[in-house]
Formats: structure tokens, C-alpha cells, sequence
């Protein structure tokens, strides 16, 4: 039987004094980033690398690698390839399972990395080590069910059929940096659990966590050349797609970045290079009159919020069946006015910083035209002592009309919510399907055939009926969606190793 990761127990004293300690330890490193290749570190001008709940607060430095050096990865990744992908697949496997151990062992480190360089919450710390440990323990167990023996097919007497599967060459892993250990190591152990090499280039506001992490996967016994690391911005990207030797991407971002990757992709000669790309949602939730007010407004504060809303998941436009509305508004405000915004090391914080400066000044950007187009303000949080000198916005929710008022994704705490006639249910859907995004949705209702019907009309990838809508689970909620939110298939789920590999079959007369 498959268990998942068991993080710790914040609301036990004794863990969390424990914890606050070793994360205090950690904190006392000065942690460095750097381009990793061969199993070799660049050395250069290391940049620092402050917190985003408090930017005089260095975490540590990085030092940012050049576009020459991603010609350089790639060649060494090439060459190792061949070894990689012969190895036995329990080999490999059992590198990935190392990991995950080490990964559970240094967990007080990893959780204070996710707090200082990503500004996340502790229970999001948590969960966050917890999803890395899953990906690297599911896929190794993935592996190990689809890539060893491969699988006898059926044909006709005096022949037999053996499909197989193959790791691709090397892998391009480029991830985000509101999951910066999860899914970067969920992209990596993937790639590498399929026997490709890979080149890993993490968003530029989180190097630090993905170097610890590349650290820990060679000390889980990855050879030198199997996986490196390239720390730097959106252009190293770009010349990582633009290299020949790069057989595959993995990609999780904005929309934009993944067609840009997309057309970068088809305008090479040479083979033609998949791309699973994982990009973002004006996710929807619908709930009608008979949803129960008060889990209602807890599952609603936990997808919009959570996360300070930089989860592409997260709930973007509520539609309230027009009866619920005064009883449920009323709620929300209140429990909006009660979140604690602020120092994410704390544990009664509820909302943390955003990433940098560029998302801040986007999100009040918006949050000011929202306010002068007149839109009502429905609710909002205030912000907690000791703010100043960090990235933080007090969560707000606007009244709208429908969802085609919200041109894009809206990539922090702001929340929309429209109200709708019982008659009009149809048009929402519509609404909904029209946006071309397809990632996930909640409804909220007592009647069962009403949440069927509308789970089996909107096109999305992870539907979630009478709960929160955010924190997929590895391997109990496979995580992805459709249209403009991603290619597939769905990360932590059974069928996602298979897109990083090749299949072959070999037909024997015997
Ligand atoms: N896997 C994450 C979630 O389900 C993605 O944002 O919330």
C-alpha cells in the first residue's frame, strides 16, 4: 500500500518548538546558489539572494549562469545519457527513493528555505516538502511498474511483441517559483526516474531551494552528469529550448512563456521535441442555493487565500446562486477582515508575502483600477504588523458581473464573485467553458445530480465537489488541466512518466 508523506504536526507544541529551532539553525546558513555542471560549481559574482516578507533579510547569493554555460550543460547531460538510461530501472528508482528520504530528513531546512526565499506560510512549508517527497517516492514507484520488464502484447503464435519504454535524451526542466522544491523536483525525479538527463533551470526569485535540492538528488547518488543545474532568468530559458541537444521540456509557468517554448520548439530543424507544458486558470467555483454557508466560506478563504493566491489553482471567480448571497457576503467579509496577513515564519499567519516587487506592483495595479472602474468591494483583509519591508497585499474581493470581466489570470489574493438566477446556471457554464481555460473548478451543493451535471458539462482538469479546491494530492488527485492551462498529461498521476519517455517494440519470429 502507497502512503503519502507525513510532514509534521504544527498544532503540537513540542513538534513546533522543535521545528522552530532547526529551522532557526538553518536560517544561520548562508545558503548559495550557483551553475551546477558535471557535478561542478561556477564560481563568479554572487548576487544576494533577501526574503520577500523582509528585503533586508538576505537568505543568500547566487551566482546567475551565463548563456555559454547552457551549451555546456546540455553537452555533458548528452554524454551521460546513455549510461543513465541503461541502468537498471531499480537502480534509478532507488536514487529517487534516497532522495525522498533525505528530503524527509532535512525538512526543517527545506521548510526554512520555502519561508525565507519564498515567502510561503509553515503549513504551506509543510506541504510543500510533503509533495516533493511523494513526487520523487510515486514516480519511483512508477518506474518500477512501467519501465522494467516492459509489456508482453498479444499476436499471433510464433511471434512475440515486447513494448518498452526509453528515457528521450536530455530533458529541459524549467519550474515556478510557488512550488520551487515541490514541482521542480516533481519535473526532475520524473525526467530522471524515465532515464533522460536533464538541465534544470528554476525561476529566478527561488535558485537557492533548487540548488539545495540538486545537492541533495547527487547526494541520493545521481551521477555528476546526470542532472545539472543552471540558475538565471527567462533567457537562459530561452537558449536551454534553442539548443539542439535538448530532447524534451517540461515547463511550468504563465501561458505566455509556454507558447513562446512552444513556437521556439517548432522553429528548430531536427526532430520534432514534446513539450509538457503546466500553465495557469481563471478557475471557477459555483454554489448554489442549497451549499451549506459556513463550510462554504472556510473552502472559499482556503482557495482564494491560501498561498496568498499564487497558486494556479486557486480560486479566481466565485459564482453565488443569487439566495445564498446576503447570508454568504456577510460571512466573507467577516472572515476576511479576521486574516493575518504578515511575517510568514509565524504560525498565525495566513497570508505571506507575494513573490517580488514586479507581482506587487502588478496586483495593486489592478486592485486600484478594479476600485476606480467602481467595482464593490465585497471584502477585505488588513494588513499585519511589522510589513513594511516586505511584498505584502491585503487579499480583496470585487463584485463582477461573470467571469469575461476578468481578462487574465490574476496571480494573488484578489477574489471575484458574481451571482447568478437559478435559470441562468446554463449561461455560466458557458461562461466558464468560455474562457479557454480548463484547470480547476469547486462547486458547492447538496443535490447530487446538480454537482454531476456540472462536473460533466465544464472542461476542466481537477474538479473538486463540496471542498476547497486547492493542494492536489500525488497520486490521489493527479494535478493538470486543459486548453490554455496545460498540455497533460497530469503531474503525480500514473500516466505522466509515459511523456517522458519513448516506446518501442520489438516483434521476434520465433
Ligand atoms: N498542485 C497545486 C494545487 O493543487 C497547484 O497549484 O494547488
Amino acid at each position: 500500500q502507497r502512503r503519502n508523506a507525513l510532514g509534521r504536526d504544527l498544532a503540537d507544541p513540542l513538534t513546533m518548538e522543535r521545528l522552530a529551532r532547526q529551522m532557526e539553525e538553518a536560517a544561520r546558513t548562508h545558503w548559495r546558489a550557483a551553475p551546477l555542471i558535471d557535478g561542478v560549481e561556477t564560481s563568479g559574482d554572487a548576487v544576494p539572494v533577501t526574503s520577500p516578507a523582509d528585503r533586508r533579510q538576505a537568505v543568500g547569493d547566487v551566482v546567475w549562469a551565463t548563456e555559454g554555460q547552457v551549451a555546456e550543460a546540455a553537452s555533458v547531460a548528452e554524454r551521460a545519457f546513455k549510461a543513465w538510461d541503461g541502468r537498471p530501472v531499480a537502480a534509478r528508482a532507488a536514487c529517487l527513493e534516497r532522495m525522498a528520504d533525505l528530503m524527509e530528513r532535512h525538512m526543517p531546512e527545506l521548510m526554512g528555505l520555502c519561508v525565507r526565499e519564498a515567502g510561503k506560510t509553515l503549513p504551506d512549508s509543510v506541504a510543500e516538502v510533503r509533495e516533493a517527497v511523494d513526487f520523487c517516492r510515486y514516480y519511483a514507484m512508477r518506474a518500477l511498474a512501467d519501465f522494467g520488464q516492459g509489456e508482453s502484447l498479444h499476436g499471433p503464435t510464433g511471434e512475440s511483441n515486447r513494448l518498452s519504454l526509453h528515457g528521450r535524451g536530455v530533458f529541459a526542466c524549467i519550474s515556478p517559483w510557488n512550488f520551487p522544491l515541490a514541482i521542480f523536483c516533481g519535473q526532475v525525479a520524473a525526467a530522471l526516474a524515465a532515464g533522460n538527463c536533464v538541465v534544470a533551470k528554476p525561476a529566478e526569485q527561488t535558485p537557492l531551494i533548487a540548488a539545495r535540492a540538486v545537492h541533495l538528488f547527487h547526494e541520493a547518488g545521481m551521477p555528476a552528469g546526470v542532472l545539472q543545474l543552471l540558475p538565471g532568468d527567462g533567457s537562459i530559458g530561452a537558449a536551454l529550448v534553442r539548443d539542439d541537444r535538448i530532447g524534451g521540456v517540461a515547463f511550468t509557468g504563465s501561458l505566455e512563456t509556454a507558447q513562446a517554448i512552444h513556437r521556439a520548439l517548432a522553429a528548430r530543424a531536427g526532430p520534432i521535441i514534446p513539450l509538457i507544458a503546466e500553465t495557469g486558470g481563471i478557475n471557477a467555483m459555483i454554489a448554489d442555493s442549497t451549499a451549506l454557508p459556513e463550510q462554504l466560506v472556510v473552502d472559499v478563504m482556503a482557495s482564494a487565500f491560501r498561498s496568498a493566491g499564487q497558486r494556479c489553482s486557486a480560486l479566481r471567480v466565485l459564482y453565488l446562486q443569487e439566495e445564498l448571497a446576503p447570508r454568504f457576503l456577510d460571512m466573507l467579509s467577516g472572515a476576511m477582515e479576521e486574516l493575518v496577513v504578515g511575517d510568514p515564519a509565524r504560525l498565525c499567519t495566513d497570508v505571506g508575502p507575494v513573490i517580488d516587487e514586479q507581482a506587487r506592483d502588478d496586483l495593486l495595479g489592478y486592485i486600484d483600477r478594479q476600485r476606480q472602474a467602481g467595482r464593490p468591494v465585497l471584502g477585505e483583509g488588513r494588513l499585519g504588523e511589522a510589513t513594511e519591508h516586505g511584498l505584502f497585499i491585503p487579499p480583496v474581493a470585487f463584485g463582477i458581473s461573470g467571469i469575461e470581466e476578468v481578462e487574465r489570470e490574476i496571480f494573488g489574493p484578489v477574489l471575484h464573485v458574481a451571482r447568478y438566477r437559478a435559470r441562468d446556471l446554463d449561461a455560466v457554464i458557458e461562461a466558464i467553458n468560455a474562457s479557454g481555460y480548463g484547470l480547476t473548478l469547486g462547486i458547492h451543493t447538496r443535490i447530487d445530480s446538480v454537482a454531476e451535471s456540472i462536473a460533466s458539462r465544464v472542461r476542466v482538469g481537477n474538479c473538486y465537489v463540496n471542498r476547497n479546491q486547492v493542494g492536489a494530492v500525488v497520486g490521489v488527485q493527479p494535478f493538470g488541466g486543459e486548453g490554455l492551462s496545460g498540455t497533460g498529461p497530469k503531474a503525480g498521476g500514473p500516466r505522466y512518466l509515459h511523456r517522458f519517455a519513448t516506446e518501442r517494440v520489438v516483434t521476434i519470429n520465433t
